[in-house]
């Protein structure tokens, strides 16, 4: 039997104007799995976490992810899974994403490597296929490949690295739970032009600021004239926050992934810490527990503990 033990990072997907398409890694929080092979060839699961976990391997995003790849490969190696997750179910930071790039990750190791990283995206995008009914890249991509992200397409997939250069995240876990195949419910399915022009131009100067290291066209970018107004009505006092943490010198801020968590970024980690101050004191002030974490941009990716 061979095993072994792989974290996987804490992901923001949409990154304000790039909603199913832009993500970075966090360099904490992150998951734990351990993955070794079995010989029932089948997807065994253990959860050893205090979260609930679909305990079906058909309804368990990782274990949806690792099929996906062994059916790829024809082969009927089996793997057993142990659970030992961070990253709280529903927080909007990517929990399943997380732990379905592990799985294929794993795998992906003790196997030899038959595929890139890049390649295992497409794989671990069936585990959020059963997560949210819907097979979005945005969180899986980043979470294998480290840095900042961007789905240039879905069909075919074509998943291009950002670089980015040093900046701080923040990112504020208010303790409620918001479902991500809920928070894609409400969404219009109909862009005005006009909302669509806004959008392309700060998609692209976010882009472009991430490559040329350029902080103040970064923070001019951050802005969702699409997703965040809809679904700021899921997160009491979003916008009071959201106001709060500009005023205390972020680059900008908006909802991280399907929410509830809300992310900044900052230039300087004093910055980042003054923010995370305010994100707290600004749902403590209405009675709402809250986890913050401050962490710089994870450039790896999911990686191999021992
Ligand atoms: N892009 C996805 C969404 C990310 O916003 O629904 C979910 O974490």
């Amino acid at each position: 039997m061979k095993k072994i033990k792989i974290f996987s990072p804490a992901t923001v997907a949409n990154v304000a104007c790039g909603f199913d398409i832009l993500g970075f890694a966090l360099n904490s929080p992150g998951d734990e799995i351990s993955i070794e092979t079995n010989v029932h060839h089948k997807i065994v699961l253990y959860n050893e976490t205090s979260y609930e976990l679909p305990s079906a391997p058909e309804d368990n995003a990782t274990a949806v992810a690792l099929q996906s790849m062994l059916d790829f490969l024809k082969t009927s190696q089996g793997f057993t899974v142990t659970f030992l997750k961070k990253i709280m179910p529903g927080s909007g930071v990517g929990s399943s994403a997380a732990s379905a790039a592990a799985g294929v990750f794993g795998a992906n190791e003790l196997l030899g490597r038959p595929f890139t990283r890049k390649e295992l995206v497409r794989f671990a995008m069936q585990g959020e296929r059963v997560a949210s009914g819907s097979a979005h890249a945005d969180n899986v991509a980043p979470a294998l490949m480290g840095g900042f992200t961007l789905v240039r397409s879905y069909n075919p997939l074509d998943i291009i690295p950002i670089p980015s250069p040093e900046i701080y995240a923040t990112v504020v876990h208010p303790q409620i739970e918001v479902r991500t195949s809920d928070s894609r419910k409400i969404l219009r399915q109909e862009v005005a032009i006009k909302k669509a022009i806004e959008q392309w131009g700060n998609v692209a100067g976010l882009v472009a600021g991430l490559f040329s290291n350029d902080y103040d066209l970064i923070g001019r970018s951050l802005h969702d004239v699409i997703v965040e107004p809809v679904r700021a009505l899921l997160i009491p006092e979003f916008y009071t926050v959201k106001q709060a943490v500009l005023d205390a010198g972020a680059l900008g801020c908006s909802i991280s992934g399907s929410g509830p968590s809300i992310f900044a970024l900052s230039k300087t980690l004093s910055i980042a810490e003054q923010v995370a101050q305010t994100m707290q004191n600004g749902f403590n002030n209405i009675g709402i527990d809250n986890n913050v974490f401050v962490s710089l941009i994870n450039k790896e990716g999911c990686r191999v503990m021992e």
